[in-house]
């Protein structure tokens, strides 16, 4: 009998997805189409769901406007619209002797790091781009060192909201009030959602963002390829489309349509991906964010004990001083369920092998493309590998898998810590040799 798999990747994507998603996505295969280009009533249902789930994800962010909801394949698309979108409309209104800034943090992921390394490789002396440290240990952003990076000069101020290796979460609103007041009202802030959405609870106009970016197939339950970008109603006055096609209206123009969705929506949409993410986002409104949230918390906290307790075999947990907290408290610090930890010995790719093939538990180990971030962590390079191993709960993990989690990490410390004839146990898999960590 196939030993049970125990999921323990959700920060990557999260499964299992529940059964309403998947039956939608075979409801909409079975029996709808494109998404509104065309008169039939079928065709008509499909841009009916495309609002719809418009209209829950508006409401679940709190955001303005449900036409402020721009479809997109991953956070990562939503990151580049955002990014290429507002960068490209400032460089075309700025004058040409006077750099631009942007701003980020050294958590954030490659989502913003590639872009902006893009944009000042073909903009070069042009576009300026600066990042805030934080502190290993606590896992926050130095709020200090990021308000003095910022001036009436930026144009953007990029931010993660909850870190992907440490799970640390900032305080959103509290840097909204500081690019605000040292920009001048200047900057726009971007807040990558990419791990916070569906863990915890997320109002756009409290943190008061301009642009958050969204996977819709990591906490919101759906399936991969989603993504959204959220503009706030006035922002899109301030961006380029970064694609440019068919939208179904208006086909007379040869322009983009200058009205929200269809300005930044070109092509067909996802539409199966898009019904399965209407009903993720629905089970999670009739769940609710506060459940979810203290069901969540309760395994992140026992992770973190568990694996901290395994200081003198050699394990350590990266920025161990943030714990998650309660479901009011959260929404602006804390930490989501993500874990990451290294041991003193075992490189971090064994350490995420032996996991799945000694005790069937799946993990993430590497530089889950964030290459700064572990650079202040010290786990750029650690013994004999890059990076960290992650495990990361989802609503549908029990307390029994991280209890088997924290077992087999204490198993695999002690058959090391048993010295050199156990050694066979600490030995990556048969295969090519890594020359990087897996992606992510
Ligand atoms: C913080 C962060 N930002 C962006 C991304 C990219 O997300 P996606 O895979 O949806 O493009 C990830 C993915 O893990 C992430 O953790």
């Amino acid at each position: 009998m196939t030993a049970e798999r125990i999921y323990l990747d959700n920060a990557a994507t999260s499964r299992p997805k529940p059964p309403e998603v998947l039956e939608a996505m075979i409801d909409y295969s079975r029996h709808l189409g494109t998404p509104g280009r065309g008169a039939y009533a079928e065709a008509s249902q499909t841009r009916n769901l495309l609002t719809r789930c418009r209209e829950r994800l508006n409401a679940f962010i709190d955001g303005d406007d449900p036409n402020h909801i721009i479809f997109t394949l991953n956070t990562t698309d939503a990151m580049n619209l955002a990014i290429w979108g507002t960068l490209t409309h400032r460089l075309d209104h700025a004058a040409a002797s006077s750099p631009i800034e942007v701003v980020t943090s050294e958590l954030d992921h490659n989502s913003a790091l590639r872009p902006f390394n893009a944009l000042a490789e073909r903009f070069p002396g042009r576009v300026v781009q600066k990042r805030a440290r934080f502190n290993a240990d606590t896992g926050r952003i130095d709020l200090d060192h990021l308000s003095s990076l910022i001036s009436p000069a930026t144009a953007l101020v990029a931010v993660i909201h909850a870190s992907n290796v440490t799970g640390v979460l900032q305080d959103a609103a509290h840097i909204a009030r500081i690019i605000r007041a040292r920009s001048d009202n200047r900057a726009l802030f971007l807040l990558d959602a990419a791990q916070s959405l569906g863990h915890v609870p997320i109002s756009v106009r409290d943190a008061d963002v301009d642009l958050l970016a969204m996977p819709g197939h990591k906490g919101l339950l759906g399936p991969t390829g989603t993504g959204v970008l959220y503009i706030r109603p006035g922002v899109e006055r301030l961006m380029l489309t970064v694609r440019q096609g068919g939208t179904g209206f208006r086909s007379e123009l040869e322009q983009m349509p200058d009205f929200l969705p269809d300005r930044f929506e070109p092509g067909s949409h996802n539409a199966v991906g898009i019904a399965g993410l209407s009903e993720g986002i629905a089970y999670l409104q009739r769940a609710g964010m506060p459940a979810v949230v203290r069901h969540e918390a309760e395994l992140t906290n026992m992770l973190l004990d568990g694996l901290s307790a395994l200081a003198p075999l050699g394990v350590r947990v990266l920025s161990p001083a943030a714990r998650a907290l309660n479901p009011v408290d959260s929404a602006s610090v804390g930490r989501v369920g993500v874990v990451s930890f290294t041991h003193d010995t075992i490189p971090a790719a064994t350490l995420g092998d032996l996991l799945e093939r000694d005790h069937n538990i799946l993990s993430r180990a590497g530089l889950h493309c964030a290459p700064a971030a572990h650079t202040t962590l010290g786990t750029r390079e650690t013994p004999g590998a890059l990076g960290a191993a992650r495990l990361s709960v989802g609503p549908f993990n029990t307390p029994s898998d991280i209890r088997a989690a924290i077992a087999a990490v204490t198993t695999i410390c002690e058959q090391a810590a048993a010295g050199p004839d156990a050694s066979h146990h600490v030995q990556p898999r048969d295969r090519t040799p890594r020359t990087h960590a897996p992606a992510h």
